[in-house]
């Protein structure tokens, strides 16, 4: 079966699971990325953050969420009154994927199958973290927390009913970068707005 399954160490903590994810073939994004990206944060966090994918950055540096969405991650996180150093940030998958356009390497949405390839790293994280709450940010994080496909607009902001892992809430929210998308301020800002709200409630469910 394809997937990163077989380089999953059973009953890893983070740090195992970190060095195991190094040489991961569990799908084919590994071999035009720079590295593995695994996560950042507290192994002992209440709150687990799920983005999508490394970008162009975080390929280079290897750590999660250090460009531009980063930084607007950082921004909300701080609104909302939350420590970055007390979350746990991860992505669903852990290559970047992108296309050659001359020199530029070009961000490309994860497919379905890479999602699902990834996701055993994120169930065995989910395992040693044991978060109160994770976030789901973006359709493709939600993708891989619930195991199915949503439509953010109909499912953000609230607890979801995910019966995915015991005593573990989910919320989903959207994807910080597509608040870098919105050209007009007003719009920007108000989306802002939202992603906060959204962590907000997110550190309710985590108490
Ligand atoms: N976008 C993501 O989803 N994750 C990162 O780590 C960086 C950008
Ligand atoms: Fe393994 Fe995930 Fe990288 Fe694919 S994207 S090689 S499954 S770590």
């Amino acid at each position: 079966r394809p997937g990163a399954q077989e380089w999953v160490p059973q009953g890893g903590g983070v740090e195992d699971l970190r060095e195991a994810a190094g040489g991961c073939r569990g799908c084919e994004l590994w071999k035009d990325a720079t590295q593995t990206v695994f996560s950042t944060g507290a192994a002992q966090a209440s709150m687990m953050l799920v983005g999508e994918q490394p970008g162009d950055r975080e390929d280079r540096l290897g750590e999660p969420f250090v460009g531009p969405a980063g930084r607007m991650l950082d921004d909300a996180l701080d609104a909302a009154g939350i420590a970055r150093t007390s979350v746990y940030l991860t992505n669903a998958v852990k290559h970047f994927r992108f296309e050659l356009r001359g020199k530029r390497r070009i961000h490309q949405k994860p497919v379905t199958g890479q999602v699902v390839a990834c996701h055993p790293w994120l169930e065995a994280e989910v395992a040693a973290v044991r978060p109160r709450v994770i976030v789901a940010m973006g359709a493709t994080a939600a993708r891989s927390v619930l195991g199915r496909p949503v439509t953010i607009g109909d499912v953000r902001g609230a607890e979801i009913d995910a019966q995915v892992w015991p005593g573990v809430a989910v919320l989903v929210t959207v994807h910080p970068s597509s608040l870098l998308r919105l050209r007009d301020d007003a719009d920007r800002h108000a989306a802002f707005r939202g992603f906060v709200a959204d962590l907000h409630a997110a550190t309710e469910l985590a108490e």
